[in-house]
């Protein structure tokens, strides 16, 4: 089956789903984008997904193309399309076509709207192959990555410098020495005295929606951490180290720069940790707020 994707209002094959060259996507990367996880059908977290896109857009004076029913209507229907059932829903909204000057396009200029699907493996069964080495690199990125931009050229770059490594992700850290995040995921600890650490939010870092999502769970399970910036020098003495996204879920970094974390495993904070995600994307969660069943009329 040939993959659909939705460009500006039209459901298109996915080699045909194009842009136009002045979009400002492409020229300025003036835009911001989601990914969304979707298991068996549910789409994981939509609230917290579709209230930073509209946090992020708002931030940049882009827009919205559609409202949200809408646009959770179009989502569905894409999904119901390519027949998906687990993987990632990618939305991107940039301010649009127009003729290329810096300054925004002219009032009324229609803001671009994609989404594109990707099927992935099914969501892992335990930690058995769901671990990472990481490398540590500088933070060189403005200072509003709290806004999700397609603008991800020191991502690329450091996940590049990952990959060249052998590793699996980046870890970021500012002029301080302190750990951001890292290049496509949230970065967490538990320190050398067994505190469970994560850096406050702010500019520097994007509001992780699996973040936030565990930090519920961990909430009504009675799991204690802090919000608190720690040094790449925690980083590396830590017990345990993991990362947090929509794609990751909890994921654990059993080495950094060459050597281990802890015994070189995946830790029993990060183990329980990921035992609650699993459940929060599985269904199992008490919060009724964790996912959204899509509904289309093709499925109906
Ligand atoms: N990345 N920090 C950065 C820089 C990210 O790009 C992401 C997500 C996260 C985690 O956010 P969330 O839990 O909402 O996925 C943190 C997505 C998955 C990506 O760019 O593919």
């Amino acid at each position: 089956m040939s993959r659909v994707a939705y460009v500006n209002g039209r459901y298109v094959p996915h080699a045909q789903a194009l842009v136009h060259v002045e979009d400002r996507g492409y020229q300025f990367a003036d835009g911001v984008y989601e990914v969304l996880y979707l298991h068996r059908g549910r789409l994981i977290d939509s609230d917290l997904h579709l209230d930073r896109l509209d946090r992020s857009l708002a931030e940049l004076r882009i827009p919205a193309p559609i409202g949200r029913a809408v646009l959770l209507a179009v989502v569905a229907e894409t999904v119901a399309r390519n027949r998906l059932a687990d993987g990632l829903v990618y939305l991107q909204v940039t301010r649009g076509v127009a003729r290329r000057e810096h300054a925004f396009p002219p009032p009324g200029t229609r803001p671009s709207l994609v989404i594109t699907l990707r099927r992935t493996p099914a969501f892992p069964a335990d930690l058995a192959g769901w671990t990472i080495a990481a490398i540590t690199r500088p933070d060189d990125r403005w200072a509003r990555c709290d806004i999700k931009s397609v603008s991800l050229l020191p991502n690329v770059l450091a996940k590049q410098a990952a990959r060249d490594a052998g590793a699996g992700e980046a870890i970021l850290f500012d002029r301080d020495g302190m750990v951001t995040e890292g290049a496509s995921t949230s970065v967490w600890i538990v320190d050398s005295a067994g505190n469970l650490l994560t850096r406050p939010l702010g500019g520097a870092i994007l509001p992780g929606c699996t973040r936030a999502a565990l930090i519920a769970e961990m909430a009504a399970a009675g799991i204690a951490f802090q919000e608190r910036a720690f040094s790449v020098r925690d980083l590396r003495l830590a017990r345990e180290v993991f990362v947090t996204s929509a794609t990751s879920f909890v994921k654990p970094v059993v080495a950094m720069d060459g050597q281990a974390i802890g015994d070189g495993t995946a830790g029993p904070v990060s183990a329980r940790l990921f035992g609650l995600i699993a459940r929060h994307i599985q269904g199992g969660s008490n919060r009724p707020d964790a996912a959204l069943t899509l509904r289309s009329s093709r499925h109906a």
